[in-house]
């Protein structure tokens, strides 16, 4: 089965093909250049720049797959959450393309998606497991019993891990998009700062980062000649820290011996350093996506989309955008 997918939900244009589970292309268009000078996403520029490039990076993609429009049997693309009007651009061209060669469509949730993005790589991993989303808007633990049962064990109750990651760099100085930058300063200095532990309680599995950022802000206001790279790994030590130690205490609580950590906060080198130490130390099996497939991308939704059509989950072209689309 070819499918073609689409990936529009924030600032990254993404397209895929793929055939069945193998990626034969998936381009990404960065619009970082765009919304650099204003600190963060603008959505109506974002709209207008996956509009400008999505016909070209289709192109494009079915070059590099060797691959022609008319072979491809499914289109799919990202419904929510996200931007609407990122979101429409995608969707709109997908559901087009369906309608002008009478093929099928599929419409992704764009948290599906990332979870999917760790079958490119692992196609191996057996139900049941314990899943951390950790993204631009989401940080959530999920437990996975099979492709349609799952439910939420656990969540942000304020700040996603992304998102913290994007404010503490601004906070630093650091230019957009935030959280690798800010690993990179962290790289270079020592986790030497005692910042508060959030919800260290042990039978809590929800994150709370917003009491964190607090710190970090009064402590840079008290301590103005502290070194920044010292700074940026204490916080990064302490997020990364609550990260983990929730989502293996969830595997144990569930009695799941598979951890699966996925979004763009998963591309994270610190975090993945300790989230296999921490594997290791309690004999459990650890999976990420290859860092590409962790930031938005099209190749995830494709993957997901490729599980729907399997299942016969073929979507409507009535099928509207959803900005604040949920998993569960
Ligand atoms: N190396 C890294 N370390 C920490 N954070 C990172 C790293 N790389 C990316 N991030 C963070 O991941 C987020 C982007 O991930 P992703 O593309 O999955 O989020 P999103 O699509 O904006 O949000 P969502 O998927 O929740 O809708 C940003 O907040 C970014 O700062
Ligand atoms: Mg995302």
């Amino acid at each position: 089965m070819i499918i073609a997918a689409f990936e529009s939900s924030c600032d990254d244009t993404g397209v895929a093909v793929l055939d069945d589970e193998r990626v034969l292309s998936n381009i990404l268009a960065s619009q970082t250049d765009i919304h650099a000078r204003f600190g963060g996403v603008v959505p109506e520029l974002a709209a207008r720049s996956h509009l400008e490039s999505i016909s070209f990076l289709l192109d494009r993609s079915l070059e590099e797959a060797d691959c022609k429009i008319d072979q491809v049997d499914v289109f799919a693309a990202t419904v929510g959450p996200g931007l609407v009007g990122s979101l429409l651009v995608g969707l709109s061209f997908a559901k087009g393309l369906t309608l002008a060669s009478r093929k099928r469509f599929v419409g992704v949730n764009h948290l599906l998606g990332h979870l999917h993005a760790v079958f490119l790589a692992f196609p191996q991993i057996q139900y049941p497991f314990i899943v951390l989303l950790v993204s631009g808007g989401h940080s959530e633990i999920l437990l996975m019993k099979s492709w349609s049962n799952f439910s939420r064990i656990g969540r942000t109750r304020d700040d996603a891990a992304g998102e913290s990651f994007d404010k503490i760099a601004r906070m630093l100085g650091l230019s957009y998009p935030g959280g690798p930058e800010l690993e990179k300063l962290a790289s270079s200095g020592q986790a030497s700062i005692s910042f508060p532990r959030p919800l260290s309680d042990k039978t809590i599995l929800d994150f709370s980062f917003s009491g964190l950022k607090t710190s970090v802000l009064y402590y840079m206001r008290d301590n103005p000649h502290e070194k920044k790279e010292d700074i940026a790994a204490s916080f990064q030590s302490v997020i990364i820290d609550s990260l983990v130690e929730k989502t293996f205490l969830a595997a144990k609580l569930c009695e799941v011996s598979t951890v699966v950590i996925v979004g763009g906060v998963a591309s994270n080198a610190a975090l993945r350093e300790r989230a296999r130490a921490c594997a290791i130390e309690k004999r459990m099996e650890l999976f990420f996506p290859p860092a590409e497939y962790c930031t938005d991308n099209a190749a995830m939704i494709g993957r997901a989309a490729l599980e729907m059509a399997r299942r016969g989950a073929y979507s409507d072209l009535s099928e509207n955008a959803v900005p604040f689309l949920g998993l569960v």
